[in-house]
């Protein structure tokens, strides 16, 4: 019904009277009111005069009703531990292929390794829940797609020299915009369920805890729409899921990453390695050759240059 209400406020950008409204949608002039009532208090501007309703201006919401399209398969959250914990939950009950989970603020958000992943009000932190029917083998690449895509979308939509860190941070005048976690169950071999949460610095101020993160408002020195950004990005990423052929991944990967030729320091739950990045093999395995000469592979870390 939102989402109804919405589309027709917007598409006519005018005064739009209460009995119009409860024609086309079929119900009382009372229930019209009490949804209009609903969407003022969730941030939406709308006048209410004697000739009806006029939408003035709209928060830089998330709400599913932003994204009727992707109903019933969009879940939008105020607060939540992490997206990572309710895709799961949800993964495991069998939901749908390209199920989405968002939170505007996250309490327990978690990063790679471990870590915390602040998640304050005005980023993007959301989880898909994407079931691709592939070996396990394969399944790091849908992640490495995931990254490319998002750092096409923001070079092309921000103007920005967005750039991938292996695995799959982007960064910005080396200081990172975004992170990724990928979760993953399979059977027999074959991926059940892969969940890639994904988080991005939007309109949010990194703390000062996180002296390496920058965000798109800070870069642009404005508040960027958090809505166009997931709705592109969504759009692109399934469909490249559907058409992409999986090896075409890593090589597009490579084209924009600033982690291969590097010293780097990688770090994973076990060891400590130093050398050179000398290539990443077709499933995203870090090559890395050591002093002495040595090529150590490295399946996953983090990584410092
Ligand atoms: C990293 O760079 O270490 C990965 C960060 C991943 C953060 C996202 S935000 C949405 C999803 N929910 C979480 O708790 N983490 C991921």
């Amino acid at each position: 019904m939102k989402s109804q209400i919405i589309k027709i406020l917007r598409s006519d950008n005018k005064i739009v009277s209460g009995e119009e409204l409860s024609t086309v949608l079929g119900v009382s002039r009372v229930s019209v009111w009490k949804h209009i009532q609903l969407l003022q208090e969730s941030g939406y501007t709308i006048v209410a005069g004697p000739k009806g309703y006029k939408l003035e201006s709209s928060p830089d919401a998330l709400f599913t009703w932003e994204f009727p399209e992707r109903e019933p398969n969009f879940h939008y959250l105020p607060e939540i531990s992490s997206t990572m914990d309710i895709a799961r939950n949800m993964a495991r009950k069998g939901c749908p292929h390209f199920t989405v989970v968002i939170a505007e603020r996250q309490k327990k958000g978690r990063g790679r390794l471990n870590r915390v992943w602040l998640s304050s009000e005005g980023g993007l932190y959301f989880t898909l829940v994407l079931r691709p029917e592939i070996p396990v083998a394969l399944a790091s690449r849908i992640t490495f797609l995931a990254s490319v895509v998002l750092v096409q979308i923001l070079r092309k939509l921000y103007d920005i020299d967005a750039r991938v860190k292996w695995p799959n941070d982007i960064l910005v005048e080396g200081k990172k915009i975004s992170g990724m976690l990928s979760e993953m169950e399979a059977q027999a071999d074959m991926v059940t369920f892969i969940n890639i949460g994904i988080g991005i610095n939007v309109n949010n101020d990194p703390s000062a805890e996180e002296p390496g993160a920058t965000s798109l408002k800070s870069l642009k020195a404005k508040e960027l729409s958090r809505k166009e950004l997931l709705s592109l990005f969504l759009d692109e990423f399934e469909n490249r899921l559907n058409t992409e052929s999986l090896d075409n991944i890593i090589p597009q990967w490579k084209h924009y990453t600033m982690t291969l030729n590097q010293v780097v320091k990688i770090v994973t739950t076990r060891d400590t390695y130093e050398g050179i990045a000398v290539d990443i093999d077709e499933n995203g395995t870090l090559l890395l050759k050591l002093q002495n000469g040595t090529i150590q592979k490295v399946l996953c870390g983090d990584c410092f240059q």
